[in-house]
């Protein structure tokens, strides 16, 4: 066998399942941005919105400010928001995860304090259980 064809070969089975496996790792951002951020925008009965508080925040969940009279992220704004928050959770462990346990009630398993309020008051909150999932699948 020639160095080339070893040099293929070790592409294909060593490098390519490796690239693979990298990338199963990662965490996905059509998921992310259909059905993460829009929790950001939402609504939620006796609770301001993530929005309102954390665009432009000067704590750690920073995202990125919407655009005068918009109601939703551009592509490029949903990418820095999708690095930023990536940021904050542990792909494949969503109890390790910042982004998770800030807003989550302490009787639910979450932190002791978030300003923001108990946005979640269990982790059976479908919008909890929705970004769970995300981190989850991240592994
Ligand atoms: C009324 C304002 C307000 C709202 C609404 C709010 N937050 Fe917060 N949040 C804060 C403030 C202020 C802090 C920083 C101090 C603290 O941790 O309490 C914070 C901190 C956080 C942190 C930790 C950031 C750090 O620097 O460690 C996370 C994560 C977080 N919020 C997530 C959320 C999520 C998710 C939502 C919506 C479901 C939300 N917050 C809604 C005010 C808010």
């Amino acid at each position: 066998m020639t160095i080339a064809r070893i040099a293929i070969l070790s592409a294909v089975f060593v490098i390519a399942p490796l690239a693979l496996t990298l990338d199963a790792q990662s965490l996905d951002y059509g998921v992310y941005k259909n059905q993460v951020q829009p929790i950001f925008l939402k609504k939620r009965p006796t609770h301001a919105r993530c929005v309102v508080c954390h665009a432009g925040a000067n704590n750690a969940f920073r995202l990125q400010p919407l655009d005068k009279g918009a109601t939703d992220w551009t592509e490029e704004q949903s990418r820095k928001n999708f690095e930023l928050v990536s940021r904050l959770v542990k792909p494949g462990d969503p109890d390790a995860s910042h982004l998770l346990k800030q807003p989550l009630a302490h009787t639910g398993g979450g932190e002791e304090f978030h300003s923001g309020g108990r946005q979640f008051a269990t982790k059976d909150d479908p919008d909890w259980k929705t970004i769970a999932d995300w981190v989850k699948a991240g592994k």
